[in-house]
């Protein structure tokens, strides 16, 4: 197992990358002991799919370390991470009698952690969370650094909060039943890592992606080296006030919009952010802070993931100019964008209009 642990001001957590999940009430025993106590009842929010693969494991565990647990489901998909998935949720909270000496396990890949996580910090002003990531999306991304909250249908992750959880457990046998256009879709927040901070992960990721999208890695060090630098990145800027956890958005001011847009049904979140990842690149090269080559490179080890580079279909240019003023990144009415110069360092800059544009008709069909 390897043990991550951000270095945050208030509060850290252990960020467990290759533990079992038959051992997650002993993990929970052994590492939240910065809560004074361990909790005395979960409930376990996740799909009732995921229950199937694994629920009876978890119960197990938990119940083996005296931990009482019963479970909470809402159905699949981006579209119902909303406030009426809150609601229900509270009403699971009360009826399974949580109090603050209880905790939320939000079981499941990143729409499960966050709205879970967002009940979780706003049920009786706060109750422990623990994420235990079942998708290679959540495991590298989306379970770490504590943004958690649910999309308006105006805005994509517009209610939330920041609310660090009090252990991550990342079991990576959970992604041998992830379905491929799952591990493709984590892929892009991956290759996000390797643009932003790592050009050696880049580099290997060039290299083990075979031409026919073949994903075949190791992912112990593949979502270490991720859970790593975002726990790096949230250490040094925990709640994006310091510009930097900022370049964890390349790709997304973009592909945000595209979600929204599209009803939240119509791409998976790493499709639509592998397309504004491509957008950015144009709007870079535009800019001449990066080059022609190295913005082929970036299309290139997208498009052998399997991730699309472009729309499926045309959408309404003033439409997802719109939402891209709803990005949580615009100030004082100005757009800005998550830039790369070079593989493996980003930059946040202030983009006219007309250029956003060019960047949206660059990614049409
Ligand atoms: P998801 O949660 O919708 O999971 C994808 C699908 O995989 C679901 O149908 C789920 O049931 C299934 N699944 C999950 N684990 C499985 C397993 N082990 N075996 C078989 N099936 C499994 O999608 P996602 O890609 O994990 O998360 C996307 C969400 O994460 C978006 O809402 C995005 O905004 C959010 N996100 C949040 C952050 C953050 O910092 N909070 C960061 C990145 C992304
Ligand atoms: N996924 C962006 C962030 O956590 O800040």
């Amino acid at each position: 197992m390897i043990l991550i642990r951000p270095r945050l001001k208030n509060s850290s957590y252990p960020i467990c990358v290759g533990c079992s999940l038959k051992d997650l009430g002993k993990g929970i025993q052994k590492f939240i002991f910065h809560l004074n106590r361990t909790p005395n009842k979960a409930l376990l929010v996740t799909h009732p799919s995921i229950k199937n693969l694994y629920g009876s494991l978890i119960m197990k565990s938990l119940t083996h370390s005296k931990i009482k647990s019963s479970f909470a489901f809402f159905p699949e998909g981006e579209e119902y991470k909303n406030l009426k998935t809150v609601q229900l949720l509270y009403k699971k909270c009360i009826e399974a009698k949580l109090d603050r000496t209880s905790c939320i396990v939000a079981l499941g890949g990143g729409v499960i952690g966050d709205t879970a996580g967002f009940v979780a910090a706003t049920y009786l002003r706060g109750i422990p969370l623990i994420h235990v990531p079942t998708t290679l999306l959540a495991m590298v991304d989306s379970s770490i650094g504590g943004k958690v909250g649910v999309d308006l249908a105006e805005a994509k992750n517009s209610i939330g909060a920041f609310y660090q959880p009090a252990l991550v457990w990342s079991d990576l046998e959970t992604l041998k039943t992830l379905p491929k256009a799952e591990l493709k879709n984590g892929m892009a927040e991956v290759i996000k890592y390797g643009v932003i901070k790592d050009p050696k992960l880049f580099e290997q990721l060039e290299k083990r992606i075979s031409k026919n999208g073949q994903l075949t890695f190791n992912f112990s060090s593949i979502v270490a080296r991720c859970a790593k630098i975002k726990a790096d990145v949230i250490s040094q800027d925990e709640k994006e006030t310091k510009g930097l956890r900022e370049i964890l958005n390349f790709g997304h001011t973009l592909g945000h919009a595209i979600e929204t847009e599209t009803g939240y049904s119509a791409y998976k979140h790493g499709e639509a952010i592998s397309i504004g990842m491509c957008a950015a690149g144009f709007i870079a090269e535009k800019f001449r802070m990066w080059s022609a080559s190295e913005n082929l490179r970036l299309s290139r080890i997208l498009k052998s993931a399997g991730l699309p580079i472009r729309l499926k279909k045309t959408l309404p240019l003033k439409n997802l100019l719109t939402l891209l003023f709803r990005d949580k990144k615009v100030l004082s009415e100005d757009l800005r964008f998550v830039l790369p110069t070079q593989i493996g360092k980003v930059v946040v800059k202030k983009i006219p209009s007309a250029l956003a544009l060019q960047g949206i008709q660059s990614i049409e069909p």
